[in-house]
């Protein structure tokens, strides 16, 4: 065992496998911050692990306690506690699985006892919390006379509850390193993990704004129509996404423009610009062979095509130089362009239409099929942000799979998804894992449908309405179902104004979210969690998976559609709402009310909140003018970052905090450049 940070330790099984998600992490452990940590103590799973190397790899038999619950394993929108489970980490196109398939899937899982376990490792692990019974374990022979049970339930329920284990079975490997994470509750424990990654992502301001996906089919000219009418309208926005159209095949790709929609894609991207938008071309990484590099990149790629194109193997330099080559060419050289949705990047295990490669498939890097279909959305994230990263610029993109040790990757996971009850449970479960998530918004069935989806979405890493399908956003029209029919929406203004004003309650949050991305990367703390992270002595949040915590000091509690009152879990302490100052006392579940057009949000009382005038979009200049709210006493201080908002200088130093308090502020750092933050009134709340 090796004690590797404070409070983090490597346990070596075996002989494991080369090729893991450690060995191919985009950042290394951001070691300043991990060993400024307080240490604590081993925790006793770590010294109660049973390790065997069996005939289909090996597994790991781990003590339970029966009161404990586990979390985590990566994005899930149906399941939120793992206990009494058996989870697979393997990536999945169908989000909404039972059984761990996932878009983010993840060997880490955290305990409500203060620790975590990674076991590193790209097969399809699967995982069994408290379902399996090792014959002779933990044999409690008085606890065996109870089992007089009146239904199948009761006697299947006390059965699996008699003995506690946990096993972990890893197909393929003869080994495997885990390590184990400490924590005095589970947001430490991921902090800690987080920070193994290497820290958390941090945005450019721009993409915290708003991102909007134009209609697959649209010309060059369409889309600037539509983006002017946003400035027009006072809609804000910050990005602008292009469908598979842009280029002149798709499914897969040439990343050739398609000169008929845009006869002049660098004119197109200076117009984008100038109108204050960041352009998010879509892709996916299968090789067309009209692709000017088909040829050059077949060496290195795997052996079975994807949609007739070249899967390129990303772990070898020489795939990413021409992959890359090609980005800059079409993409990344001309101004505008500086961000991507990276689409199709998980698989196929189940259903009636495979269409990946398959888990045989060879790699001339040495994964096999299943290997790269964990590690192909985590490899493809890093070769789409190095070339951004070499220009110093910050990129924030979309992606439909990531892995293990993703903290520091620029990209939100996100998914056709379209369960309303889904898109909230995946917003409380994303902060388990190191990953980001958004829910897919597009359509709705109607007005109040629209604004409800709108506000589970609002306050995420990433906020996108997706419309590649829809001629126009859903507040001006929208569709009804699969058939896609358009419907008029009557009343349309009024529509756009709740829309808008919902828009400008992110604006307004923008430098509140942007501390949260900061904490995120300096320290580790997820900006979006789960109650049960920072309340997990609190047997009450065990369950809450439809309110979160967002940054340090905000819980957001979203309505599903036709509902206009839900229970909300107010944990210990004093919470304000955010619109009426109304207080409440934590400790117990409390029924409230929201109407259609609002998104309940309760701050923690007594601290600092600073509050912008929202504005259109961040452009390089734009400056945050600020109303510092002191919640109470105030007496908790508010800390902003300053810096320029979208080079990489923050890594160097150029940055300030500010540190907001009662009736002062102090400004401290290396940042030099010009103001982001004019402060205005405070106001008591
Ligand atoms: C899907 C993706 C959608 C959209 C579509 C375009 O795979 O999830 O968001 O991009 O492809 O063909």
């Amino acid at each position: 065992m090796t004690h590797v940070y404070p409070g983090v330790w490597r346990l070596t099984f075996g002989k494991p496998e080369e090729d893991t998600p450690v060995r191919y992490a985009f950042r290394p452990p951001l070691e300043e911050a991990l060993n400024a940590l307080e240490d604590l103590p081993l925790p006793d799973i770590a010294e109660a692990l049973d390790f065997t190397v069996t005939k289909r790899g090996c597994r790991i038999i781990a003590p339970m306690d029966r009161e404990e619950r586990i979390y985590g394993g990566g994005i899930s929108t149906r399941v939120f506690d793992k206990t009494d489970r058996r989870i697979i980490v393997r990536p999945t196109d169908r989000p909404e699985t039972e059984e761990g398939g996932s878009h983010g899937p993840c060997p880490f899982f955290v305990s409500t006892r203060g620790y975590g376990f990674y076991l590193d490792t790209a097969r399809y692990a699967q995982m069994y919390f408290g379902v399996t019974n090792p014959l002779g374990a933990h044999d409690r022979p008085e606890e065996q006379k109870e089992i007089v049970a009146s239904s199948a339930e009761e006697l299947y329920a006390r059965k699996a509850a008699s003995h506690k284990t946990m096993l972990w079975e890893i197909p393929t490997a003869k080994g495997i390193d885990v390590y184990i994470f400490a924590g005095r509750d589970i947001s430490d424990v991921v902090s800690r993990y987080n920070l193994f990654c290497g820290g958390g992502a941090l945005p450019p301001l721009w993409g915290l704004g708003i991102h909007y996906r134009g209609d697959s089919a649209f010309t060059a000219e369409e889309h600037i129509q539509l983006a002017k009418s946003f400035r027009e309208e006072g809609i804000p926005c910050d990005m602008w996404g292009l469908e598979p159209k842009w280029q002149d095949q798709t499914y897969s790709c040439s990343y050739k423009w398609n000169l008929t929609n845009f006869p002049d894609p660098a004119a197109f991207g200076r117009e984008m610009s100038r109108l204050g938008l960041h352009v998010s071309a879509w892709q996916h990484c299968f090789t067309h062979p009209t692709s000017p590099i088909y040829e050059e990149i077949c060496p290195y790629s795997g052996d079975f095509k994807v949609w007739q194109g070249a899967v390129p193997d990303f772990t070898l330099p020489e795939a990413r130089e021409i992959f890359q080559r090609q980005q800059n060419e079409s993409l990344f050289s001309m101004e505008g362009f500086d961000c991507v949705k990276l689409d199709e990047c998980d698989h196929q295990p189940e259903g009636d239409a495979f269409w990946s490669f398959p888990e045989s498939a060879v790699f001339p890097g040495g994964l096999d099929g299943e290997q790269m279909h964990s590690l192909i959305g985590p490899l493809y994230q890093q070769t789409m942000a190095e070339p951004l990263g070499k220009q110093n610029r910050r990129t924030w993109g979309l992606v439909r799979e990531t892995h293990a040790m993703a903290a520091p990757l620029p990209y939100s996971v996100y998914s056709d998804s379209y369960t309303q009850d889904c898109y909230l449970r995946g917003m409380a479960n994303t902060g388990f894992c190191g990953q980001m998530w958004v829910p897919e918004l597009r359509e709705a069935s109607s007005i109040e449908d629209l604004y409800r989806r709108i506000q589970i979405c609002l306050l995420g890493s990433i906020m996108v309405v997706n419309c590649w399908y829809l001629k126009m956003p859903p507040w001006k029209q929208i569709t009804t179902g699969p058939n896609r029919e358009y419907v008029k929406m009557p009343g349309h203004e009024e529509v756009t104004g709740v829309v808008r004003e919902l828009f400008k309650l992110r604006m307004s949050l923008i430098p509140y979210l942007y501390t949260a991305f900061n904490e995120y990367a300096r320290k580790g703390l997820a900006p979006v969690r789960a109650l049960v992270s920072d309340y997990s002595d609190d047997p009450a949040t065990y369950a809450v998976d439809t309110q979160f915590l967002l940054g340090d000091r905000l819980m957001v509690c979203p309505c599903l559609t036709g509902k206009s009152a839900r229970e909300v879990y107010f944990p210990r302490g004093t919470w304000v709402d955010f619109y009426t100052g109304d207080r409440i006392e934590g400790g117990a579940s409390r029924e409230i009310t929201t109407p259609i057009e609002r998104l309940a949000i309760y701050v923690k009382d007594d601290c600092i909140l600073p509050v912008a005038d929202p504005l259109p979009c961040v452009g390089r200049d734009s400056v945050f003018r600020l109303t510092v709210r002191r919640y109470g006493t105030g007496e908790l201080p508010f800390t902003l970052y300053e810096d320029d908002g979208e080079s990489c200088d923050w890594q160097r130093g150029a940055q300030n905090t500010i540190i907001l308090r009662k009736d002062s502020e102090t400004r401290q750092g290396g940042y030099t450049g010009a103001p982001r933050y004019e402060i205005g009134a405070r106001k008591d709340i």
